[in-house]
């Protein structure tokens, strides 16, 4: 039961806080990173709230968020949103593809560029009828504590929290040593 209760704390903190993507992992925000960023990008999984961290020194460079087709043609001169301080930090507000180039248009056109597609926000699955308590985050059986779990419905939601919690550490992990 402890088990299953960090489970779920751990599930509550990272979908509000997200979690912080590296860019470039050590190279950062470069011109020939040892991995093409949108090959780093396609083996990730982002969801709305993470965070995008761009390694680089203030006046050297910047990241501008731009639309599709600006990011395609490499156009500086229209950004939807520029980082420009240095060291960026980008919050996903929402789900969805987002478009990065740099702001040198020599380097974009040398392939300084990402596109992040962030998932659909997951709803919910409905809860079972027995449950309409107000803390739908805790699918524990309260009406029966003692007795042991041979009803089919707390070993899903168990299975179900631990898959989740396997993959969290994997696409942690990844993200780790990118
Ligand atoms: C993102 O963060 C905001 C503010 O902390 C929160 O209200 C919202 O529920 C979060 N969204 C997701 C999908 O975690």
């Amino acid at each position: 039961m402890g088990y299953l209760l960090i489970v779920m704390i751990l599930c509550f903190l990272t979908s509000t806080e997200g979690y912080k993507f590296y860019v470039g992992g050590k190279d950062g925000w470069v011109v020939n990173p040892s991995e093409n960023y949108n090959h780093w990008a396609q083996r990730m999984r982002f969801q709305v709230n993470d965070t995008l961290f761009f390694k680089y020194k203030k006046g050297s460079d910047s990241v501008l968020l731009v639309t599709k087709e600006d990011y395609f043609a490499c156009n500086t001169r229209n950004p939807i949103q520029s980082l420009t301080e240095g060291d960026s930090i980008f919050t996903f507000d929402r789900s969805g593809p987002f478009f990065f180039i740099t702001g040198n248009a020599d380097n974009c056109n040398k392939g300084q560029k990402l596109i992040v597609v962030v998932m659909a926000v997951r709803h919910k699955p409905p809860q079972q009828q027995q449950s309409p308590s107000p803390s739908s985050a805790v699918p524990v059986p309260t009406a029966s504590p003692v007795s042991p779990p041979t009803s089919p419905v707390p070993r899903l939601a168990i299975r179900q929290s631990r898959r989740r919690a396997v993959r969290l550490h994997r696409s942690r992990n990844r993200a780790r040593w990118e």
